[in-house]
C-alpha cells in the first residue's frame, strides 16, 4: 500500500480574494474543491492513506472530506500551530505514516493540475534506488520555481529555488511538485522548526551524497497559484484536457451542475462551469470561466476566462475579461473593468454612468 502526503498550508496569498475565506486547495475547480481533484487522481493510482498537512484556516478540510470514505481513502489531517514550511511540514506528519523504513511515501503540493503518471514516477524510484525521487517539469520562464539539473542519467545535480539572477537559470526543468521519498529520509529533517523542503532539505541532501532523481514528462502540468491560472485549470477540467477523475460529468464546451439555470439563449463556452444556484440570464455570453455558487450573470453580460465567486452579481451587459470577483461581490450594469481586474469580496461596483447613449 503506498501513502501519500498532501501540503494544504500555504496561504494562497496571490490567489486573493477566491483565498480570502477559503483555502486554496477547497476553492472549486470545475465544481469541486480542487484538492478533490488530486485526491481522486491519488486514489486511481492506488494510494489508500493520505495525511493533509494543513495550517491557514486549516478546519475547512475535515467537514468537507471526512474520514475520506466517500473517495474511498483514509484521509487523516494534522494542523500546524505555526506554519512549518514544506519540509517542516511533512516532518510534523511523519508520526501518522505506517510505512516502513524503506518503502516510498508520496508528497504532492497542493496547488498543482497535473496529468502526472503517479506509478511512472514510483517506478522510477525503486528502479533507481534513489532517496528522493522528483517529478520535473520544463517551463519557458523557470524563475518562480525550483530549478533542477540533472545528468544524462536523470540523478539529480543541484537544487535552486527561486533563483534570483541570470546565472543561476541553468535549466528550463522545474520541480513539479510531486515526489517520492524514501519513508526513513523522512524522519531526518529536523523536527518543530520550519523548513522549507525546496530550500534547506534538498540542497543538504545532495550535499551530503544522497540520491535524488529526478523525472521529467510533458504531461499536462499547471501551477494553479494566480488567479487567471486557476481559471486555466477549472475550463482545463472541464474540457477534459486536464485529466481527473473527480469532474462532476461529462468533459465538454461546458459543465452545468445540477441546481444552475441557463436562459436558452445563453452561450456557455471555453470550459466554463456554472455551479448549483447560479444563474445565467438572457443572451449572456460566459466562456472559460467559473460561475459559483449563487452567483448571477446578467442579461447580454460578457464574461471570458473570468472566476465569479459564490453569490457575486454581474450586470446587465457588462463585461469581464480575465477578472476575479470576489465572494458576494456586486458590479453593476453596464461596466467593462479592465482585463485581470479584482474586485475584492462584497464589495459594490455602480452602474456604469459614462456609456453613450443617443439623446447626449
Ligand atoms: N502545511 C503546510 N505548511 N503547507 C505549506 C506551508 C506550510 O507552512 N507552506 C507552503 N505549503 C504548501 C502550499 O499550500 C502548497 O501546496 C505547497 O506547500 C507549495 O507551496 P507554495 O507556496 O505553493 O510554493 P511555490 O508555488 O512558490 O513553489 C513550490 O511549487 C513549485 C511548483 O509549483 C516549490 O515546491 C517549487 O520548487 C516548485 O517549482
Ligand atoms: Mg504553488
Amino acid at each position: 500500500m503506498t501513502e501519500a502526503i498532501l501540503l494544504v498550508g500555504g496561504k494562497g496569498t496571490r490567489l486573493r480574494p477566491l483565498t480570502v475565506n477559503t483555502p486554496k486547495p477547497m476553492v472549486p475547480a470545475a465544481g469541486v474543491p480542487f484538492l478533490t481533484h488530486q485526491l481522486a487522481r491519488a486514489r486511481a493510482a492506488g494510494v489508500e492513506h493520505v495525511v493533509l498537512a494543513t495550517s491557514y484556516l486549516a478546519e475547512v478540510f475535515e467537514p468537507y472530506f471526512g474520514d475520506g470514505s466517500a473517495l474511498g481513502l483514509h484521509l487523516e489531517y494534522v494542523t500546524e500551530e505555526e506554519p512549518l514550511g514544506t519540509g517542516g511540514a511533512i516532518r510534523n506528519v511523519a508520526s501518522r505514516l505506517r510505512s516502513a523504513p524503506g518503502d516510498p511515501v508520496l508528497i504532492f503540493n497542493g496547488d498543482i493540475l497535473t496529468g502526472l503518471d503517479i506509478p511512472a514516477l514510483l517506478d522510477v524510484h525503486r528502479g533507481s534506488g534513489a532517496d528522493v525521487s522528483l517529478h520535473l517539469t520544463r517551463v519557458e520562464d523557470p524563475r518562480a520555481f525550483g530549478l533542477v539539473p540533472t545528468d544524462a542519467t536523470g540523478r539529480v545535480t543541484a537544487f535552486l529555488e527561486k533563483p534570483q539572477t541570470p546565472e543561476e537559470i541553468v535549466t528550463d526543468q522545474v520541480n513539479a511538485g510531486a515526489y517520492v521519498f524514501r519513508r526513513s529520509v523522512i524522519d531526518t529533517i529536523p523536527a518543530g522548526r520550519p523548513v522549507s523542503v525546496e530550500r534547506e532539505t534538498f540542497p543538504d541532501l545532495l550535499a551530503s551524497g544522497a540520491h535524488l532523481q529526478g523525472m521529467v514528462d510533458s504531461t499536462y502540468w499547471l501551477d494553479l497559484g494566480t488567479p487567471q491560472a486557476f481559471v486555466r485549470g477549472s475550463a482545463d477540467l472541464v474540457m477534459g484536457h486536464a485529466p481527473s477523475p473527480a469532474v462532476p460529468g461529462p468533459c465538454g464546451e461546458s459543465l452545468v451542475l445540477e441546481g444552475a439555470t441557463v436562459a436558452p439563449d445563453a452561450k456557455l463556452s471555453g470550459g466554463t462551469v456554472v455551479s448549483p444556484g447560479a444563474v445565467i440570464g438572457a443572451g449572456a455570453r460566459v466562456h472559460g470561466s467559473a460561475v459559483l455558487p449563487g452567483a448571477v450573470v446578467g442579461e447580454d453580460a460578457v464574461v471570458t476566462d473570468s472566476y465569479l465567486g459564490p453569490r457575486t452579481r454581474v450586470g446587465a451587459r457588462t463585461a469581464l475579461t480575465g477578472a476575479v470577483i470576489g465572494d458576494g461581490a456586486d458590479v453593476g450594469p453596464d461596466n467593462e473593468l479592465p482585463a485581470g481586474a479584482r474586485v475584492w469580496c462584497e464589495a459594490t461596483l455602480p452602474a456604469a454612468t459614462l456609456r453613450f447613449s443617443p439623446d447626449q
